[in-house]
């Protein structure tokens, strides 16, 4: 072929079929390429040609060249594009498609409603104090006044690892801590935690719950000051129209001894199902330290006295909540617990 102008158009129609890249790059190789491109082919002759027979052939050869390369810039860019819009379509992130949503947990109901305890409590000063779920039988029962074989064991009957060693029954062996850890009074503590009973699972007690102690060891406290301290509790939680009880009972380790009522939040103490007709609900035990509690803590009863009083905390979200079976709160099932 030894037309500049045919072998151009050849070239460009090759070039405008091509799909690819390296089928671009195979032309240019089959047109330009230096020793054996059909355009370099072109001037194979031209030393046997008139000077201008030469001139002319080779300005027709540089167009040809220039033609060519211009075909092929062109059709190079018109193939990326066409890849890049490709990789567009297929692998494209849609920056507008809504995220996963995270699952978000939440406080279990009863690390709230302790959390709710503690912080109405020191709002009055008291400080939260934490004591060993594993006790001795001395701290769980001896200490507080409860010898063995004392007919009130039955209340707390426990789980033993073997001799004098147990999960406590109740928060209150964490007065006698305090008082020996803190040694000099005033004392102003509360106490939450997990204790332990040998109870079977029931709506209304569990062999594992959780309790609140509260102890406070001063210069001639009153069960007036108890049980202002209870009801600024009660009232802080459930409402101002709540009104707080006492009525004597026994523990052995305060004397006097209270259990504590709150009024019925449904009736307002008239008395509904709710209530059982009663119009109080139960909610825990109070009283003043017994004087033999306060010197096993190391404090001399004849300086300082004391109140304490202890409660469920499973009970007080079941009275908060209107539950009325407190399994629910260990089931781990989440249409209950998202209630809260
Ligand atoms: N520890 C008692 C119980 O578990 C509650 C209580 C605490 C009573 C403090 C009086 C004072 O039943």
């Amino acid at each position: 072929m030894n037309d500049p102008s045919a072998l151009t158009a050849d070239a460009v129609e090759a070039i405008g079929k091509s799909q690819t890249s390296a089928e671009l790059e195979r032309i240019e190789v089959e047109y330009l390429g230096r020793k054996s491109g059909h355009v370099s082919k072109l001037l194979e002759g031209i030393g046997r040609l008139s000077a201008d027979e030469r001139a002319v052939l080779g300005k027709a050869v540089n167009e040809a060249k220039r033609m060519i390369e211009g075909a092929l810039a062109a059709r190079r860019s018109q193939l990326e594009a066409t890849r890049l819009a490709d990789l567009a379509e297929t692998e494209a992130i849609d920056v507008t498609f809504p995220g996963r949503p995270l699952e978000r947990g939440q406080i279990h109901v009863l690390t709230q409603v302790r959390r709710q305890i503690e912080t109405v409590l020191e709002s009055l000063g008291y400080q939260v104090e934490l004591g060993p779920e594993v006790e001795t039988e001395w701290f769980n029962f001896e200490a507080l006044n409860i010898a063995a074989g004392h007919p009130a064991r039955e209340m707390w009957d426990s789980f033993y690892f073997g001799p004098g060693l147990l999960l406590r029954a109740h928060t209150s062996p964490v007065q006698i801590h305090a008082m020996q850890r803190i040694k000099e009074p005033p004392i102003y503590i509360i106490t939450p935690g997990r204790c332990y009973r040998r109870d079977a699972p029931e709506a209304t007690r569990l062999p594992y719950f959780s309790q609140v102690e509260g102890l406070a060891v001063d210069k001639g406290l009153t069960v007036g000051d108890m049980k202002g301290t209870l009801l600024f509790m009660i009232q802080s939680l459930y409402g101002r129209e709540r009104k707080v009880r006492v009525r004597p009972s026994f523990f052995p380790f305060t004397e006097p001894s209270f259990e504590f009522d709150v009024s019925c939040g449904i009736c307002g103490g008239m008395g509904c199902k709710s209530c059982r007709h009663k119009g109080w609900l139960e909610v825990g035990g109070c009283g003043m330290v017994h004087p033999q509690v306060l010197r096993n803590g190391g404090i001399d009863p004849s300086q300082w006295n004391g109140y304490a009083w202890g409660f469920g905390i499973e009970r007080m979200a079941m009275l908060k909540h209107d539950v009325d079976d407190m399994r629910l709160f260990y089931e781990s099932d989440l249409r209950f617990l998202e209630q809260f």
